[in-house]
């Protein structure tokens, strides 16, 4: 077991999804996966391995933000042996063509936090990015399912409630795509240990515009995005 998964070894597929709210990683479990079996309950972060396609697929919640994405990305890697993980989850939209329900692919992550900025020393601006063949199969895959899929860089910031939405602005102008809390941190960890990483998200409000999705629209896009991070994750 390690700190913060209560999983043995082995209880843990090499391939997992990494939704932040550990209830949609239930039911991911339930909805997507057969024969799954909840391995953690720690902290209420719960984690799922099962079967997709028949391939042994785990699902694990990370919680919101960096630090805590960070542990669960950590722990799974270094003391659990996993080699991929693919992040699903919402973001807030800042491009104006993209519209809620959308979904998007981080090929980088700009970042606000200062997790980056310490592991290197104040000394270099580290550029986080997606494993490229994850990216490719998303890609090919989204378009298989006819689902359209909007590739670019995003914005992983510590803070959900911003005092400087003219930051944002500023980003958008530089083709930054969405704001989330956690890629950056995910694709970090990742690299340093080998591992391979991506962020799919579903757009769940749009930052400028002031829109936020229903509830019946996220279930239909969230589904969408589970499946090609299924179907990527396997390939
Ligand atoms: N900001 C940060 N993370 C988010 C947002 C947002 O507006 N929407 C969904 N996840």
């Amino acid at each position: 077991m390690s700190v913060h998964i209560g999983a043995k070894p082995g209880e843990i597929a090499e391939r997992v999804l990494l939704p932040g709210d550990p209830m949609r990683a239930k039911w991911i479990a339930e909805t997507f996966l057969e024969d799954a079996v909840c391995y953690t309950q720690v902290r209420g972060m719960l984690g799922f391995t099962g079967t997709w396609q028949g391939q042994r697929v785990s699902v694990q919640g990370s919680g919101m933000g960096m630090p805590s994405a960070s542990i669960y990305t950590h722990e799974l890697i270094n003391e659990y042996g996993v080699k991929s993980v693919i992040r699903i989850g919402s973001c807030g939209a800042l491009a104006m063509d993209l519209n809620l329900g959308d979904v998007v692919a981080a090929i980088g992550s700009a970042t606000d936090s200062n997790m980056n900025r310490s592991r290197f020393d104040g000394l270099i601006d580290y550029a986080p990015v997606a494993d490229f063949g994850l990216l490719r199969t998303a890609v090919d895959t989204a378009a298989a399912q006819g689902v359209p899929i909007r590739v670019g860089p995003i914005l992983a910031a510590d803070a959900f409630y911003t005092d400087r939405p003219d930051l944002y602005d500023a980003l958008a102008l530089y083709g930054v795509l969405a704001v989330e809390m956690e890629s950056a941190a995910i694709y970090t960890i990742a690299a340093r240990y080998g591992a391979k990483a991506l962020t799919i998200l579903t757009v769940s409000d749009h930052i400028k515009r002031g829109e936020a999705m229903e509830a019946a629209q996220r279930e239909q896009g969230f589904s969408n995005m589970v499946r090609i991070g299924l179907d990527t994750i396997i390939s």
